[in-house]
């Protein structure tokens, strides 16, 4: 019977191949076992615990291999089976936050260079930012956020032509940020805060993408680059040690929402960030040494200003407190304690403050307290309620500002000594 014989063969082979084939597609590449392995050999053991994601890493069977068990893929992204290629890649490596792992990220990471996601945040990796991650050529997010990792930053990681979302905050990392971060053509999210990096902030203006940039709580020393990022929405830069006046080329940037640059040393005059920034939202600048709030006349822009909130508290502002900050329609919440500011209140600004200026929003918020203010309370600081307003006028030098209203509590008018000593002094500023 050689027909059955023969059919029976070819049933065979076709089993086989079958076989084969289920084999092919479930094996994952085999460089890529190898650097999984050396992970999980730099993560101290002790710190693994056995219901962990890391703790279900024994290659005993194939990593991307889903029939026979889902336990090993904790942790990992495979690519999905690939029946030409015969093999699967390890596309993201994701381990859980808050697991503890302790130890370091192997530079072997870079031999799987097909990643596009690595989120280890909130462990405890400590060492060096491995400079092989640059070799990651599809990398998108890259999240070593609330680590322990110290050292500088890799130069090469500017060769991530691809990532979208960059984070290390909260690590300790010192040195630079290096220039080469410019490169990042794809970059919209950067987080570098919280950590101990000095030197200059570099110029990152060629990041046409950038849309967050997060560098507070650092060492950065120096004045600021003279051109940034065009897209920028969020740029947080407090808590630093800058120097210098804010360049020209800030008023560039017509998407900036937010702007935090809250304790620092920066000086002169905040009259482009107030009235130039057509989209800005909140502007923090306290605890530094602004000395000038700028334009004193009213002028259309101010109408138009998307600002809400204006902190200048504990500055070195001097002169009057300008007519135009009253016409920032939006502006609800106005900071401006413990600084030097001289003259009266003005008018529209106390009619501002009790919703009395046609066309703007009430102003809910306002601390003028520790100035050395002058003249009069205009009267429709009268008609303000301690249940919807915030106002503190203590410590300036007003004529009268009886304790009864609210907004006189908490601090005294200054003594008259005081008054002539303190405007002597500002005027020599
Ligand atoms: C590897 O892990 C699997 C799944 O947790 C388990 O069934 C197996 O016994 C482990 N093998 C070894 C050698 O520990
Ligand atoms: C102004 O900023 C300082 C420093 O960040 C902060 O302590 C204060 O609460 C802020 N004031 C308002 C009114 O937001």
């Amino acid at each position: 019977m050689p027909k059955l014989g023969s059919f029976l063969v070819i049933l065979l082979v076709l089993i086989m191949a079958t076989e084969t084939m289920e084999m092919v597609e479930a094996i994952t590449n085999a460089g890529d076992i190898q650097a999984l392995k050396q992970i999980l050999m730099a993560v101290n053991v002790a710190s693994i615990k056995p219901s962990s994601c890391l703790g279900s890493w024994n290659f005993s069977m194939d990593p991307c291999d889903t029939r026979s068990t889902s336990h090993f893929t904790c942790g990992i992204d495979c690519s999905p089976g690939n029946i030409e290629e015969g093999e699967r890649r390890i596309m993201g490596l994701q381990l859980e936050r808050g697991a503890a792992y302790e130890g370091t990220l192997s530079p072997h990471i870079g031999d799987l260079t097909a990643l596009q996601r690595v989120i280890i945040s909130g462990n405890s990796f400590h060492g060096l930012v491995p400079a092989s991650l640059a070799q990651l050529k599809e990398l998108v997010h890259l999240d070593l956020s609330s680590n322990l990792f110290s050292g500088s930053l890799p130069e090469s990681l500017g060769l991530l032509q691809n990532l979208n979302f960059f984070s290390v905050a909260y690590n300790s990392l010192v040195g630079q940020i290096p220039k080469s971060f410019n490169n990042m053509m794809s970059i919209v999210y950067m987080y570098f805060n919280n950590n101990q990096l000095s030197g200059n902030l570099p110029e990152l203006s060629e990041l046409k993408r950038l849309q967050y940039l997060d560098v507070s709580n650092n060492r950065l020393s120096g004045s600021l680059p003279a051109r940034f990022p065009p897209m920028l929405e969020l740029l947080s830069l407090g808590k630093n040690q800058l120097s210098g006046d804010l360049p020209v080329g800030m008023k560039s940037l017509s998407f900036l929402q937010v702007l935090d640059l809250r304790s620092n040393s920066l000086t002169g005059s905040l009259e482009a960030l107030i009235y130039e920034l057509s989209s800005l939202q909140q502007l923090n600048l306290a605890h530094n040494k602004f000395t000038s709030l700028g334009r004193t006349t009213v002028s259309d822009t101010s109408s138009s200003s998307k600002l809400i909130s204006l902190n200048v508290s504990f500055n070195s502002l001097q002169g009057a407190i300008p007519e135009s900050v009253a016409r920032l329609s939006k502006l609800t919440v106005l900071a401006l304690q413990s600084n030097l500011l001289t003259g009266p209140i003005p008018h529209n600004l106390a009619l501002k403050a009790a919703n009395l200026l046609s066309g703007t929003e009430q102003l809910r918020q306002l601390y003028l307290e520790n100035n050395y203010l002058t003249g009069d309370i205009p009267w429709p600081f009268f008609s303000l309620s301690a249940d919807t307003s915030i106002a503190y006028l203590g410590m300036n030098c007003f004529k009268s500002c009886p304790p009864s209203f609210f907004f006189c509590q908490r601090d005294t008018q200054r003594s008259e000594t005081e008054c002539h000593n303190g405007l002597k002094t500002s005027h020599l500023i």
